[in-house]
């Protein structure tokens, strides 16, 4: 083991962001490692851990230029906005979500500043799952059938009916497109919520799976554009949960087909962060999340987890945990090493892009991460 990092965890500052990339259980972890963490005034503020907690774990609480100056790693949660550029430099660790490949501005401020950029999105286990991306998918699945269940009452616009019905009532129908992590989450809360659900899927694997770990509880059909405009016709909240990795969204939903659903019906279209899998489907944000086409409320919040910070940042950081945990007891250089998995993070590094599909975005150079850890200082 190296000598004790020194390890930064900033306050987000981007509207609407109250999550925080380390808890005080997770600073607790890291010091009892013997590392020494710096956590920026207010940072847990919005996650509900006041800087109490996090120097109860003996955690140190610093101004944000302590905190960004001194750190060697710096968790956060977000990219880094504008006014952060300045902050960025040689030295310095950023271990955060960075969508890089959609940010030609903050790419170039990366590769200007020297730092080492390591993004959650692109952290990716040998058997292509997404491991720091899972537990949002798992927030915004559970979200969407509360979402869906909340604007189908009269009040908020929606049809006027309990998706659970009541003895003598018959239960509310749930159509969710996509039966990957936020779909078999949604299914999961609406069945739990007592209505009847199905699950469009594409994948036969996937549909024997969600059969086992369902236990019959869901009807599971094969996804066509046929079957979906049949079973959203029928329904009384659809959930549009697919993904097509590296893509945009398949527009499964024309307009015709949202014409055809009951006048009320919800659609929440999770996949809204990938351009939406309805052709009537717009970005909406937490202070505006719906609007009404042909009598149908469209609830498309792009980065739903942000409703309940508290429940996502403890999500989040269960599973960033033992990367940093790796990082700081062996440097990057050596954690990667030993991680192909974090390898596959690593987006940026001494002023080159390490991740293929960023520079092709941005008709740069790419250099495979081994050459630049090879490269002589
Ligand atoms: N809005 C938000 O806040 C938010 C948060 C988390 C995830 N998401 C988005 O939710 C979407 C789903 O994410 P995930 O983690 O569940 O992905 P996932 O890969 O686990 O699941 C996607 C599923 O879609 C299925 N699929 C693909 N094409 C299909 C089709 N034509 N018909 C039916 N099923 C099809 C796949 O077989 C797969 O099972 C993604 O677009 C993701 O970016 C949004």
């Amino acid at each position: 083991m190296l000598p004790a990092m020194r390890i930064g965890v900033a306050r987000e500052i981007k509207p609407q962001e109250y999550r925080v990339a380390l808890t005080p259980a997770g600073a607790r972890e890291l010091v009892l490692r013997g590392h020494e963490v710096i956590v920026e005034t207010g940072a847990g503020a919005g996650s509900a851990f006041p800087d109490a907690d996090y120097e109860a774990t003996g955690a140190r609480i610093g101004p944000v230029d302590e905190v960004w100056a001194q750190a060697e790693l710096l968790l956060k949660v977000k990219e880094p906005i504008a006014e952060e550029y300045s902050r960025l430099r040689e030295g310095l660790t950023l271990f955060t979500y960075l969508h890089i490949a959609a940010d030609e501005p903050l790419t170039r401020a990366l590769l200007g500043s020297g730092v080492a950029a390591v993004a959650y999105e692109t952290v990716e286990t040998d058997d292509r799952r997404l491991p720091l991306l899972a537990p949002m998918s798992e927030v915004a699945g559970r979200l969407a059938a509360q979402a869906g269940a909340h604007y189908l009452e009269k009040p908020k616009g929606g049809r006027g009916l309990l998706l659970g019905g009541v003895a003598g009532v018959s239960h509310g129908k749930v159509v969710v497109i996509g039966g990957g992590i936020v779909g078999y989450n949604a299914a999961v809360i609406a069945l739990g919520l007592g209505a009847q659900v199905t699950i469009l899927e594409r994948s036969v694997d996937r549909m024997r799976h969600l059969e086992e770990i369902l236990h019959g509880r869901v009807s599971l059909v094969m996804s066509s554009s046929l079957q979906i405009e049949e079973s959203v016709a029928g329904a009384d909240v659809v959930i549009g949960a697919v993904l097509i990795p590296g893509a945009l969204a398949p527009k499964l939903l024309t307009r015709e087909m949202v014409a055809g659903m009951k006048d009320g019906a919800v659609f929440c279209d999770v996949a809204i962060d990938q351009g939406g899998c309805a052709e009537t489907s717009h970005a909406t944000t937490h202070d505006d999340p719906v609007y009404e086409v042909d009598g149908v409320i469209h609830y498309c919040v792009a980065n739903m987890p942000g409703a309940v910070p508290i429940t996502s940042t403890k999500a989040l950081t269960n599973v960033t945990l033992p990367y940093v945990e790796a990082v700081a007891d062996n440097g990057l250089g050596a954690a990667v090493a030993h991680n192909p998995a974090l390898a596959r993070g690593v987006n940026v590094l001494d002023g080159q892009i390490t991740y293929e599909a960023v520079a092709e975005a941005h008709g740069l150079d790419y250099r495979p991460l081994g050459d630049v850890l090879a490269a002589p200082a």
